[in-house]
């Protein structure tokens, strides 16, 4: 596979030209990687317009993916989540049939990122969200098909009996595979989303790999409209870089304000460094990513095997994350984390009851010989009381709302301790990153139940809408 955008900036290092351009380091070594660090000069292409060498390197990843149109981005899934937003909203608004002035608003299940809440903020939409069926943390929401149906079922039923108008969501957003490496059924909800011609977008940041195992799992080929992919997450792409894919179905429609919404909200000056990545990782996609991931899910595999065989508490997950339940043995997850790092492991993720590893074919045999080392002194294996039902708060009510996302996100605000937030509305979001999955959302009136969350994930203060004097 070609690699047009790699090859350009490699030519003109070679080049030896006198760069009267930007950056500002003409291409010196500082870090080391500088004279690959280039801007939109001649014959470089435009990120946000692209027709030459980027258009050609989306193209091959569109290709790969079996998307209907690929874009990048250097600014990574949080750029995209704020341009597919945008691009349901117009879409939803040049389809708008009669002179409705109810706000628009997305359907989704509560664990986002705190990305979409940023979008949301930045262009006015309301989001509701899906009761809990039942989840162990705020990183998971199962949701299951027939729970939108009901949602949408619900809504029509309403609008027969009173006579009224109540807008349907413009999209339904979930979050898949989530941080915890559960994976919704998207071919079911997408089912669902057609037959009620409701976009299904995923934020699939996790989960650039599910196309490439050897049955599909990627939400394009099951059924959404649109997805991100954090290319930087489980591929090996620099930082930053992700994809913003369109099912074929969906690209005429789509395409534009995507462009558009990419422009908006991302930088106009993209860092060359991530595209050259992005546009290698096709080659490296092309030539035998597929056999590299199924050797990885292997060792993985034979990792967690073992774990369950000494009684340790693996969770099932997607196929590269390994999520120990530390809670079930009685230990919080932050202080097995710490153990962990003794014997030169470090986890993607802690918190109270879980820690998550996330592996790549790029781990080498070493590291999963460090994981078994770590795991026959561990001291998951002298159990104590479950920590599980004493520290955890009854998962989990939805906070009431008071105000929409932008009002408190835009509101006069201050920032108070946590003890004294009771009633109080969230004016920013409250999280710790990750997961980045917000505890209270802009808005929501904080109760108890938010209040103990917090405290379980050690968040002191928390910033609330200023009272009217
Ligand atoms: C579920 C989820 N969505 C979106 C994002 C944002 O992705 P990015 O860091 O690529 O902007 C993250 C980041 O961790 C995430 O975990």
């Amino acid at each position: 596979m070609d690699t047009p955008i790699y090859d350009f900036v490699k030519k003109y290092k070679e080049s030896d030209m006198s760069r009267f351009h930007m950056p500002g380091h003409k291409g010196h070594k500082f870090i080391g990687c500088e004279d690959l660090d280039i801007t939109e000069i001649y014959g470089a292409d435009v990120l946000s317009m692209a027709s030459g060498i980027i258009a050609r390197s989306q193209s091959n990843a569109s290709r790969l993916f079996y998307t209907g149109q690929t874009f990048y981005s250097t600014e990574g899934s949080s750029l995209c989540i704020k341009a597919m937003l945008m691009t349901v909203l117009m879409d939803a608004r040049s389809q708008r049939k009669n002179d409705s002035q109810e706000r628009e608003y997305i359907l989704a299940a509560r664990n986002v990122h705190r990305s979409i809440i940023d979008a949301c903020a930045l262009i006015d939409i309301d989001m509701e969200f899906l009761t809990y069926r039942s989840s162990n943390s705020i990183c998971e929401c199962k949701v299951l098909p027939e729970d939108i149906k009901t949602y949408f079922e619900n809504i029509k039923k309403e609008n027969l009996e009173k006579n009224i108008q109540k807008n349907y969501p413009i999209a339904v957003y979930i979050t898949s595979p989530d941080y915890l490496g559960n994976i919704a059924d998207i071919a079911g909800i997408a089912k669902v989303c057609e037959k009620y011609c409701i976009p299904l977008i995923i934020d699939n940041a996790h989960g650039a790999y599910l196309a490439f195992l050897e049955c599909n799992l990627h939400p394009i080929k099951l059924g959404a409209a649109m997805c991100c992919d954090s290319a930087h997450k489980t591929l090996p792409v620099l930082t930053g870089g992700a994809y913003l894919h369109i099912a074929e179905k969906y690209k005429e429609r789509f395409s534009e304000a995507i462009q558009r919404g990419l422009a908006l909200f991302g930088s106009t000056s993209p860092s060359y460094l991530i595209l050259q990545s992005l546009d290698l990782c096709n080659r490296y996609i092309a030539d035998g990513y597929r056999q590299k991931l199924k050797n990885c899910i292997n060792s993985v595999n034979k990792v967690k095997k073992y774990l369950k065989s000494i009684k340790i508490s693996v969770m099932n997950t997607e196929p590269l994350k390994i999520v120990i339940n530390t809670a079930k043995a009685g230990y919080i997850g932050m202080h097995i984390a710490d153990e962990m790092r003794q014997y030169g492991i470090e986890c993607e993720y802690a918190d109270i009851q879980f820690v998550v590893l996330m592996a790549t074919p790029e781990n080498k045999r070493l590291d999963f010989d460090k994981i078994i080392q770590w795991s026959s002194v561990t001291q998951l294996l002298h159990k104590k009381n479950s920590i599980v039902p004493s520290i955890l708060p009854a998962f989990y009510q939805i906070p009431k709302r008071r105000m929409t996302i932008r009002e408190a996100v835009f509101a006069p605000s201050e920032v108070i301790d946590i003890k004294d937030s009771i009633g109080r509305i969230c004016a920013e979001e409250t999280i710790s990153c990750p997961p980045a999955v917000p505890i209270v959302v802009c808005g929501e009136v904080i109760d108890k139940n938010v209040v103990n969350l917090l405290e379980m994930y050690n968040i002191k203060n928390v910033c609330v809408v200023s009272l009217v004097k």
